[in-house]
């Protein structure tokens, strides 16, 4: 054999050699750690319950445990959590998948055991910085560590306040969901009055608000749900409801400007045959996997962009206090209102989990954490 073709030969392997090390480490799950996790925060002051993990896996691997309480330093705002949410990323957060995602959350076992993101709550203290909010103020966002009773949140980021006729669990059903909507219609999708959006996933947390702000921005919209959402899709203002039990979006006559898609079911060939010609299809969720069912739209979408006429975009949605303060104000002028399916406490928040994971809630999934 040549020199140059060995060479090219040993490059090669090399390359196989570390892609398929990759892949082993980042699948590699590590047993979880079963020493109790409280006793030392137990003894060294104040202390609260919140759900934990050590290990990736299915719901049984969280765990309600006694912890140090926060206390807020800086810029720092100490939350008394009222209710929290569940979203899609608390499981693949909770089972490091897909795997890739373990590159941030941790290889092997979770780098940070706190689980849940969106609360709502009270202010109990503030940071010596902080003179935005005080002791008292209603407020909600997004934090790492929502499922537990208190969460430390900075308070130039993921904080805002809660409108008077806005309850608690209303407003901790919001974060992820309504602001991955409003980012998905407003600033990806740019639907302005008049146009026609089609909404794919429209019962589900993302798609009842998406439905609901398309509407608030003046477009025409077109809701795919099952039968047993039909009804509920179409009082949240959808004009015209696909039940995709019974018909295929994809092989009818509508044509498109927006499409926010949150379960990608159907091919973009498929979709770009529904969607008017400077239309824009923008893909918030896909199907759930290990390795690369959930990357093979969002390649599908980069390979084929250059090609096509209408906008394919892929977007993962930020928290921040600007949007927040967005869907507030639609909430406070009656535009938008969240759907909450079942509420769960504290302690059942695996069976809540579970339940998301099913893909079959309607709307929002509630943990109440403040309940007697
Ligand atoms: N990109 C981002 O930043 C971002 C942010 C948030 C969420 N996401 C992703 O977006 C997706 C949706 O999130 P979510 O919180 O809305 O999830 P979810 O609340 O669990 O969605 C459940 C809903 O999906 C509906 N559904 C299931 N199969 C369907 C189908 N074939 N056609 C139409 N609807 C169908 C279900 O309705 P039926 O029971 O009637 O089937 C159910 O109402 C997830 O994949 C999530 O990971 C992405």
């Amino acid at each position: 054999m040549k020199l140059r073709y060995k060479i090219s030969a040993g490059f090669f392997g090399l390359i196989a050699i570390a892609i398929i090390a990759l892949a082993i480490a980042l699948s590699y799950t590590a047993p979880c750690d079963d020493s109790p996790g409280g006793a030392a925060a137990a003894a060294s002051g104040e202390t609260m319950q919140a759900v934990r993990y050590s290990c990736y896996g299915g719901p049984e691997v969280l765990a309600v445990e006694t912890v140090a309480k926060p206390v807020p330093e800086g810029n720092e705002v100490l939350v008394r959590v009222q209710s929290a949410a569940v979203n899609p990323l608390d499981w693949h957060y909770m089972r490091g998948s897909p795997y890739f995602m373990r590159l941030g959350s941790g290889i092997g076992a979770p780098a940070d055991p706190r689980v849940g993101v969106d609360y709502a709550g009270i202010v109990e203290a503030v940071g010596p910085e902080v003179s935005k909010f005080a002791p008292g103020d209603r407020v909600f966002g997004g934090r790492n560590g929502a499922f537990a009773e208190y969460v430390v949140v900075p308070a130039d980021r993921g904080i805002t306040a809660i409108a008077p006729e806005v309850s608690f669990e209303e407003a901790a059903a919001v974060p992820i969901a309504a602001l991955t909507a409003l980012q998905a219609v407003r600033d990806k999708g740019q639907v302005q009055a008049g146009d026609k959006v089609l909404i794919n996933g429209a019962s589900g947390g993302v798609g009842t608000y998406a439905v609901q702000i398309a509407k608030a921005f003046g477009a025409e919209v077109h809701g795919v749900c099952s039968t047993r959402n039909v009804e509920m899709v179409r009082s949240l203002g959808a004009d015209r409801v696909w039940d995709y039990k019974l018909e295929d979006y994809t092989q009818g006559s509508e044509q498109y400007d927006v499409i926010v898609d949150m379960v990608g079911n159907h091919s973009i060939g498929a979709n770009l045959g529904v969607m008017k010609d400077d239309g824009v299809l923008v893909r918030v969720g896909g199907p759930k996997g290990d390795w690369f069912a959930p990357l093979k739209g969002p390649i599908g979408a980069l390979l084929k962009s250059p090609f096509v006429s209408q906008e394919l975009i892929v977007f993962v949605a930020r928290i921040t206090q600007e949007d927040l303060s967005a869907i507030a104000d639609l909430m406070a002028d009656g535009k938008v209102r969240s759907v909450i399916d079942r509420r769960f406490r504290l302690g059942q928040v695996a069976e809540a989990i579970r339940y998301s994971e099913t893909g079959r809630a309607r709307g929002k999934i509630i943990i109440q954490v403040d309940v007697d």
